[in-house]
């Protein structure tokens, strides 16, 4: 009987160690920060603390007796990772913190406590999760490619567009997964169907983040001053806001309403202002400045980008022929008046105050080579 019993023990206990148990407490970690794994015990004196990880064989994370941590025997992989609550050890707090979590830190760790009175022994399941930080959307030609890092556990990508449609949504994302086990994912797709909005999702276990691209639309600038708009909608409340120039030189960028704009070194000559609603102005405008302005507005949860190219207006040879021509055309003009009002006067009366009178001091500049006084 007894030995039956010492073997359901044992038999118990191990199965304990690989399965997790229904009690298990779970502490879900975000990738690089730091994480308490939570372990009390009755106090007492001659207290001994061990954290082991069990999920990679036994991996020794902490131990602490005699009245100080014993860290020789740790496992490579906790080095200068791991303390407890030296001072609330005492009050029976074993607890362990761990900093820079990785994904590897994932699996069961087990807090086995003694002291005088008894031994206990607590298992605690570790998660980590990397969440969305950001989704890129850009547009290059007509296709649109969506992208996301550093990313776990493994994310799903979906597109929609606005207003909704029957366009294909082909969407076979590329996940590649890095030396830290995070994920990388992008996905592209060809704008078939013009004044259509993209809109791409990113999700994973904790959050997700959606980035919209509304298509490039083009409009011409003057070297006396051009604005660009960012969104149609009027209010930037929430939002950060970024400025960037043929997709990767940052224009300026501010971190939300009410709060000062910066604008970059090599732009200084140029931005004029930014507008409540996003919109940049700029100055001293010239060739040099034509390309994609980009306006990305982000919060917690989504990006907008909207995509305007910018083409300098130049006086082509055409509209200076045309001044000239006109100009020409004009001076032939006022000079036919004027000889017929040198010659016709006093025929109409009318005729000759609307055309005559007026222009009479301007014309004798020029008639005065062929009327001599
Ligand atoms: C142990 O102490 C730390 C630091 O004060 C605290 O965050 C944690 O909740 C405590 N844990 C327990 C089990 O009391
Ligand atoms: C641990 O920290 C010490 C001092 O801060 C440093 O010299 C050592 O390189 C670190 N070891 C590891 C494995 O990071
Ligand atoms: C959407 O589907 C309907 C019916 O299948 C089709 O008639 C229509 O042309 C489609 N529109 C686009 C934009 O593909
Ligand atoms: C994932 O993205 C990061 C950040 O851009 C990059 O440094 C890394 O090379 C990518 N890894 C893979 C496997 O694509
Ligand atoms: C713009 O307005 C639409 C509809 O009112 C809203 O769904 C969207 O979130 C707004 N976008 C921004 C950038 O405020
Ligand atoms: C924009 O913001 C980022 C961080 O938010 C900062 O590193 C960068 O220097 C800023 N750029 C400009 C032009 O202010
Ligand atoms: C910006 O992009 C436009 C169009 O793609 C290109 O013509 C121009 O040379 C680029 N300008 C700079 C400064 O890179």
């Amino acid at each position: 009987m007894g030995v039956y019993c010492a073997l359901y023990l044992v038999v118990a206990s191990f199965l304990r160690i690989l399965t997790p148990a229904e009690g298990d407490a779970e502490v879900s970690c975000v990738f690089m920060e730091g994480c308490i794994l939570p372990c009390s015990f009755q106090v007492d004196t001659e207290v001994i603390i061990h954290w082991i990880q069990r999920t990679t064989g036994d991996a020794r994370v902490h131990s602490f007796y005699n009245n100080q941590d014993h860290l020789a025997l740790q496992d490579q992989s906790f080095k200068n990772r791991t303390s407890l609550f030296q001072d609330q050890i005492s009050g029976g707090n074993a607890s362990l913190q761990l900093s820079g979590v990785k994904i590897q830190d994932q699996g069961r760790y087990q807090c086995t406590t003694s002291t005088l009175s008894g031994n206990k022994e607590l298992i605690i399941n570790l998660k980590v999760d990397a969440p969305v930080d950001r989704v890129d959307i850009e547009q290059v030609e007509n296709r649109i490619t969506c992208s996301s890092e550093g990313i776990y556990p493994q994310p799903e990508l979906t597109w929609s567009t606005s207003p909704p449609s029957n366009v294909s949504l082909e969407n076979n994302p590329t996940v590649q997964q890095t030396e830290q086990l995070l994920y990388n994912i992008t996905s592209s797709l060809i704008a078939s169907v013009t004044d259509l909005v993209y809109s791409c999702t990113v999700s994973t276990r904790t959050n997700k983040r959606t980035a919209t691209l509304r298509q490039l639309s083009s409009i011409r600038g003057s070297s006396s001053g051009t604005t660009i708009p960012c969104t149609s909608n009027t209010s930037l409340t929430g939002f950060s806001l970024t400025w960037r120039f043929n997709h990767s030189q940052i224009i300026l960028n501010q971190t939300g309403a009410n709060v000062p704009y910066t604008v970059s070194e090599e732009w200084r000559q140029q931005v004029k202002s930014v507008s409540e609603s996003g919109s940049l102005t700029l100055k001293d405008f010239s060739s040099d400045q034509e390309g994609i302005y980009t306006c990305e507005l982000s919060n917690a949860e989504e990006t907008y980008v909207t995509n305007t190219l910018l083409r300098v207006i130049k006086e082509s040879p055409t509209d200076v022929a045309g001044i000239v021509v006109g100009v020409v055309l004009g001076i032939i003009l006022v000079t036919i008046i004027a000889l017929y009002c040198k010659h016709k006067q006093g025929t109409n009366f009318l005729l000759q105050k609307l055309y005559c009178f007026n222009v009479t001091p301007l014309v004798n500049i020029y008639s005065v080579p062929n009327n001599p006084p």
